[in-house]
């Protein structure tokens, strides 16, 4: 794949701070226009703008510290970017995060979290982009989901539910744009090391490294050209990694109820690994 079909374009990444989200502006920088980028860390976000201007002088970055978790702070992003006259040809969808451990010892601000970010930011941001891309008659949106989306995963019960929200939504929106000219591709990546990890740990002194693990892993960048291919060849979906993408279409073909018995296995193994400590008491502090 050529870079250069990104040519001109003006792409939004969210989670640009880090990890997959980081390596999406480095890799469209060279081709891209205008790069708007967004995460709540501003000192990571200053670095990565100041080393993509230096690089490819010709770019225009426009950093934007922003939590996805306020709905409010959202909304009066979008207003700007309606004001600054900036149309979106590409829409990364990146930012999220997970939480590892049982549901029962969870804390609900880390439930929030993931349900504002993986999933009301996702389609919120969607939501306010669409109508200037069908407007241009051109555009495209990636979403970043996770193979966790294809199956229900204990100890990440959440966060795979978040995921195959994602999975869905986007599969469904790519049905009714595709005579808008609009392409939707969803990445369902396996393990990628990154600091999603660090921060789906509850408890920092846990190693969630498993061999397993290790043998999936697919490293930041050959994700992130992946999921760039998929989206200039207009793919629906796409697998970065050979034995990712083999073990997935075997999980497809496996039975409900045997699936069950391996769920019931590994929660059971897991139990321990991921144990947490009592759950804390805890105010809410909003609703999705
Ligand atoms: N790494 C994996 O193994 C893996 C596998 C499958 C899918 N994924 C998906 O890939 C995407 C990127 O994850 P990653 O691996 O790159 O993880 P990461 O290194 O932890 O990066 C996550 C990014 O999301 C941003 N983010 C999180 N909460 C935010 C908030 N409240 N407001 C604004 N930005 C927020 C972070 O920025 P700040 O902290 O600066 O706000 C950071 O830039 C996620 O959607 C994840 O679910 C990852």
């Amino acid at each position: 794949m050529s870079i250069s079909f990104f040519a001109e374009c003006t792409v939004l990444i969210t989670g640009a701070s880090a990890g997959i989200g980081r390596e999406f502006a480095r890799q469209l920088a060279p081709a891209v226009n205008t790069m708007i980028l967004v995460a709540r860390r501003n000192d990571r976000l200053e670095a990565l703008e100041l080393e993509l201007r230096i690089i490819n002088p010709h770019l225009e970055v426009f950093s934007r510290q922003l939590d996805l978790r306020d709905h409010a702070a959202l909304e009066r992003f979008c207003n700007w970017l309606d004001e600054s006259g900036l149309s979106v040809d590409l829409l990364i969808n990146n930012a999220g995060l997970g939480d590892r451990g049982a549901f029962i010892d969870s804390e609900w601000e880390r439930i929030l979290a993931m349900l504002r970010v993986n999933i009301e930011t996702l389609t919120y941001l969607t939501y306010r982009i669409l109508p200037s891309m069908r407007k241009a008659g051109f555009g495209a949106i990636l979403n970043v989901s996770s193979v966790a989306s294809l199956l229900p995963v204990p100890h990440l019960a959440v966060y795979a539910a978040t995921k195959a929200y994602v999975t869905s939504f986007s599969e469904a929106l790519r049905a009714e744009l595709r005579n808008a000219n609009i392409s939707v591709t969803t990445l369902c990546p396996g393990p990628v090391p990154t600091e999603f990890d660090a921060v789906a740990r509850r408890d920092p002194e846990t190693n969630t490294s498993t061999a397993a693990r290790e043998v999936f892993s697919v490293s930041v960048q050959e994700v992130v050209r992946r999921a760039l291919n998929a989206v200039a060849r207009d793919k629906a979906r796409v697998i970065p990694g050979t034995l990712v993408h083999l073990s997935m279409t075997i999980v497809a073909f496996i039975p409900m109820y045997l699936k069950r018995l391996i769920f019931n296995a590994q929660a059971t193994r897991k139990k321990n690994a991921f144990a947490s400590p009592a759950r804390p008491n805890y105010e809410i502090s909003g609703t999705i």
